[in-house]
């Protein structure tokens, strides 16, 4: 979790820094800080709070240098507070370090350190580390980069750690386990970052640091080595991401500009893969993969949160497709359940980011039970799409807004895709169902713009029911999975209570919950439930719950029963999720923004989970 900064080079480097976090601020928001190196003079300022508050707080301040680390938090040991901000200083004052991660046997650390005199001022395992390698620097009389090393060697967990050092005011020293981190080359100088966002605008020329690797910067000089302190050719990647993809662009938040974007995404997701006037469907990453999947005993999905329930969705679509049995896992519980994996088993992973603790440490152990991984993956380049066998990029863009809304679309179209790869391999479709399925799937870009043209209904929507106290969300089929995510969405943006169920499960506890006072949000668009789900409505209606009912156009029988209702355009029950979706990710973000809340930074979230 986190985002973090640095700069070494021939500008100042405080600018370069803060607008770097406040570009990752998504990333973790408790916190922020930087420490600065001008020549031999360190200095770390540090908040509780937002970048901006940081900002407040440091100006008028000394900022000049030409090197510089920066922070901005998600706390996982020690509460938000200005002592537990980071950087972390060693006991000497000379090393100052900002770390992502968690570092798991710092407790027994501690312990060591303690017995040996060093004094403690924050509650983070970050300053046990910092401490640790100064302790190690002074007592084998070795540099900063050896007593990483040695370090590093005892640490359990996962990182990215910066440190400068007042010894060696030229350097700047980085090191990655488990936790992502880019480095930018420009000319004179260097960035690294959590992720590209604060590079783009200087270098489009990036190293993607890997596990168990040391990069020691100078401004012009960059050395990578791994643990064993070989050194490592650095692989430098092109950039293929634009200024404009990472800003608002007019909206008033990123998530509207993501939900409004997603005509595009959806489209680009499918660009180049679906001709459906050839009736083709073309998917690169799967080809060598495709004999093992049409094969398959068995797919496994592993994902967390948002990509979680597009798994879900995935699940109804591959079991339906193809006839290949489809298991959904939350990654963090799958990991550690000691899962039967075996051969003719294949895993998709499906994240956004690439970089989620959880689903990777899943990965990792399917893969030593000898799975092949696929990875359904938004960011290029991210740990999850390195550790994956082969798979297909969802190739939505940058997605700042912590809530999830066009990966999410874009996943399920890809997961579409896929299924209909194996069917068409497997001959488990028939060549008409295919072809109108192609079909259907290049119309969904446009019928999401259509469904976007209801936004200001869907605000007057959330007026009405802004003050709610819970919502239920309930859909029956491939809409049951978007309950799911209309529940999450409302939940993280606004912070209603809302729950997701399958609609016809609701009579099996959660009805108890209904009266006049709660919004019941059903997704009930035309498909084979349809009368099913127009039963459950008035099982609502005859308690007095209030029915906000997303329908299919020419739709009456709903329409006269609902207290509101979205129309969106028909479409095939298989795509229907990724039109149907649109007006409850609109729901949940005109709810936070009526109720004043920070829709991009939802409190305690933040958008890259990269801790278990
Ligand atoms: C979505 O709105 C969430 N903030 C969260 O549930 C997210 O989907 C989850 O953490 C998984 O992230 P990933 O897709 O980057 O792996
Ligand atoms: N574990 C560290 C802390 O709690 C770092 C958390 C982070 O990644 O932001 O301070």
């Amino acid at each position: 979790m986190c985002g973090i900064v640095a700069y070494i080079g021939h500008r100042e480097a405080y600018p370069v820094v803060i607008k770097g976090l406040k570009r990752l601020e998504y990333r973790g928001y408790d916190s922020t800080g930087v420490a600065l190196l001008n020549g031999g003079n360190l200095k770390v300022y540090k908040k509780k709070g937002k970048v901006a508050e940081l900002e407040d707080y440091i100006t008028g301040k000394d900022l000049k240098s030409h090197i510089a680390i920066g922070h901005t938090r998600w706390a996982t040991h020690g509460e938000p507070s200005d002592r537990n901000a980071h950087p972390q200083m060693s006991g000497d004052g000379k090393l100052a370090m900002v770390h992502n991660g968690i570092i798991e046997n710092y407790t027994q650390l501690k312990k060591e350190l303690l017995s040996k005199g060093h004094q403690f001022t924050s509650d983070t395992d970050t300053e046990v580390l910092i401490h640790f390698i100064q302790e190690i620097k002074s007592s084998n009389q070795c540099s900063t980069e050896e007593a990483l090393r040695i370090a590093l060697k005892r640490v359990v967990g996962a990182y990215v750690i910066l440190i400068v050092d007042e010894d060696n005011p030229d350097t700047l020293i980085a090191a990655r386990k488990g936790s992502p981190l880019v480095i930018g080359v420009g000319k004179g100088e260097h960035f690294l970052a959590s992720d590209a966002s604060p590079i783009i605008e200087y270098t489009k020329e990036v190293v993607y640091v890997n596990d168990y690797e040391i990069a020691i910067l100078k401004a012009d000089e960059l050395i990578l080595k791994n643990i064993s302190n070989e050194i490592q050719t650095p692989y430098i990647q092109k950039l293929d991401m634009e200024l404009a993809a990472i800003e608002k662009g007019g909206y008033d938040h990123f998530m509207l500009k993501e939900v409004f974007e997603q005509p595009q995404t959806i489209f680009d997701s499918l660009r180049g893969r679906l001709d459906a006037k050839a009736g083709k469907l073309t998917l690169g990453g799967l080809r060598e993969h495709m004999d093992m999947l049409k094969d398959a005993n068995r797919i496994i999905i592993v994902a967390c949160g948002t990509s979680w329930h597009a798994g879900l969705v995935a699940e109804y679509m591959i079991e339906e497709l193809c006839r290949i049995p489809v298991e959904v896992e939350y990654a963090s519980e799958f990991r550690y359940r000691n899962p039967v994996v075996g051969k003719g088993d294949v895993i998709i992973a499906v994240s956004q980011s690439g970089e989620t603790a959880d689903t990777l440490v899943a990965m990792e152990s399917a893969k030593e039970k000898g799975a092949i991984i696929l990875g359904v993956c938004n960011v290029v380049g991210s740990s999850i799409a390195r550790l994956s066998n082969g798979g297909v990029y969802t190739h939505a863009g940058p997605e700042i807004g912590v809530a999830s809304t066009k990966a999410f679309t874009a996943q399920l179209a890809v997961l579409c895709l896929i299924g209909l790869k194996i069917a068409e391999a497997k001959g488990s479709i028939t060549g008409q169902r295919f072809q109108h399925l192609l079909d259907e799937l290049e119309g969904v870009p446009d019928k999401v713009a259509i469904a976007l043209k209801l936004n200001d209904q869907t605000k007057a929507i959330a007026a009405k029911y802004k003050d709610a106290r819970d919502f239920l969300y309930l859909g029956r089929g491939y809409n049951f999975p978007i309950a799911l995510e209309g529940a999450l969405k409302l939940k993280e943006i606004s912070y209603i209570h809302a729950e997701g169920y399958p609609a016809a499960e609701m009579k099996h506890g959660p009805i108890a919950l209904v009266d006049e006072n709660l919004p019941v949000v059903f997704v009930a668009t035309k498909d084979r439930y349809y009368d099913k789900v127009v039963s459950n409505i008035q099982e609502i209606k005859a308690r007095k719950g209030k029915v906000i009912a997303v329908i299919t156009e020419g739709d009456q029988i709903i329409s006269g029963m609902a207290d509101d209702v979205i129309i969106v355009p028909e479409s095939d029950e298989l795509v229907a999720p990724i039109i149907s979706v649109i007006p409850l990710q609109l729901l949940a973000y005109h709810i936070g923004v009526l109720k004043g809340l920070d829709v991009d930074k939802p409190r305690n979230l933040a958008k890259s989970v990269t801790v278990e």
